[in-house]
């Protein structure tokens, strides 16, 4: 099958199509004719080994191959349909069409992947192309992970700081489903996506600090790996939630620390991506309240400069690459 591939550590230049084998599903896996993939933030930070948050390079790199990558083929989020079944399989049929994540495992970037029918992967939202599939389940997962920890009540102020990014995009849509007053952080660029995508207020980080804007919100959601936790923690009201999720070592403490001395609650958390969250997902996107933002859909060979498109910054929502 074809597939892309990289075989060392490196700028988007590294990444190359390839003949490999195609992956045989084992008793309990599925083997997914992958359709469509999203380019993510995550797949050029594993593809370059540059983390905006340093302490992830350690870790990473002992799971991921010390001296070049152990997997050769990223891709996490895909769309795709079930091509094969192992012996023991009940949930999918042949022919399913599914969207959903690998895992770190990966393989996404391949024409096939096999998933265990365990993974979080579910039929696609029906009237929904592969392409705008695929853009969901990274954004969606974690926005839907964190907003949920929230704990969001109707009427509550919501900053959303990196709001244009997938999981800002997807935290927009769904804070304001929970029925919360949304104020997006990000460059002016993405205002009118955002302000599409439902926020009601809007700060540009370049021209003024949100902790400089007069606010104070219920809910603080960062995903900014740069921000200030100080200036976070400042504009909660009494009672609020801070909530990250690119921490950095010293922000996981303060988080703790504050939580314990003040009676505002910060946390910092890796989300789960279950099936259940991927299935509310798709019944949120079947009711209208969640949509799927692509900018654009390139092909396989197009892949670094996919990479190169996540990287500057400029983008209006995903990078989706099609496996065709
Ligand atoms: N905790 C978890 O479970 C988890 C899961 C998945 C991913 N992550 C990590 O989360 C990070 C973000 O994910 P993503 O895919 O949403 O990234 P993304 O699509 O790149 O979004 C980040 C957004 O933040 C904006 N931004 C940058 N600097 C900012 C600032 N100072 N103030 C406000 N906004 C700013 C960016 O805009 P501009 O740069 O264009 O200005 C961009 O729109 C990645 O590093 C990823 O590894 C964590």
């Amino acid at each position: 099958m074809k597939a892309i591939t990289y075989e060392r550590y490196g700028p988007p230049e590294v990444l190359r199509i390839s003949d490999v084998q195609r992956p045989e599903p084992g008793d309990h896996e599925v083997l997914v004719r992958v359709r469509a993939a999203e380019a993510t933030k995550a797949d050029c930070e594993m593809r370059s080994f540059r983390f905006a948050v340093n302490w992830f390079w350690l870790p990473m790199r002992l799971a991921m191959g010390l001296t070049r990558p152990r997997r050769k083929i990223l891709g996490i989020y895909f769309a795709g349909e079930v091509a094969g079944l192992g012996a023991d399989v009940s949930r999918f049929s042949v022919g399913d069409e599914v969207f959903g994540a690998a895992g770190l495992r990966m393989g996404a970037y391949g024409e096939y992947v096999a998933v265990s029918e365990t993974n979080t992967i579910v039929p696609k939202p029906a009237d929904m192309s592969f392409a705008e599939a695929a853009a969901v389940p990274l954004g969606g997962l974690n926005a839907l992970h964190f907003m949920r920890l929230a704990d969001i009540k109707p009427g509550e102020s919501v900053l959303i700081n990196g709001a244009g990014g997938s999981i800002g995009l997807h935290a927009v849509q769904i804070a304001k489903a929970m029925g919360a007053e949304v104020t997006a952080v990000d460059k002016s660029l993405k205002e009118s996506l955002v302000r599409r995508m439902g926020a009601d207020n809007f700060v540009d980080y370049t021209k003024q600090s949100f902790a400089d804007a007069g606010q104070r919100y219920d809910v603080v959601f960062d995903m900014v790996p740069t921000s200030s936790f100080g200036a976070c923690m400042r504009v909660l009201k009494e009672h609020g939630r801070y909530l990250t999720g690119n921490p950095r070592l010293s922000v996981m403490l303060r988080c703790l620390w504050a939580s314990k001395v003040s009676n505002k609650k910060a946390s910092f958390a890796f989300a789960r991506e279950t099936r259940e969250e991927l299935l509310a997902l798709k019944e949120m996107i079947e009711s209208g309240s969640v949509r799927s933002i692509v900018d654009e859909v390139m092909p396989m060979e197009q892949a670094a400069e996919a990479h190169h498109r996540v990287e500057d910054e400029t983008r209006l929502g995903a990078i989706v690459i099609s496996i065709a």
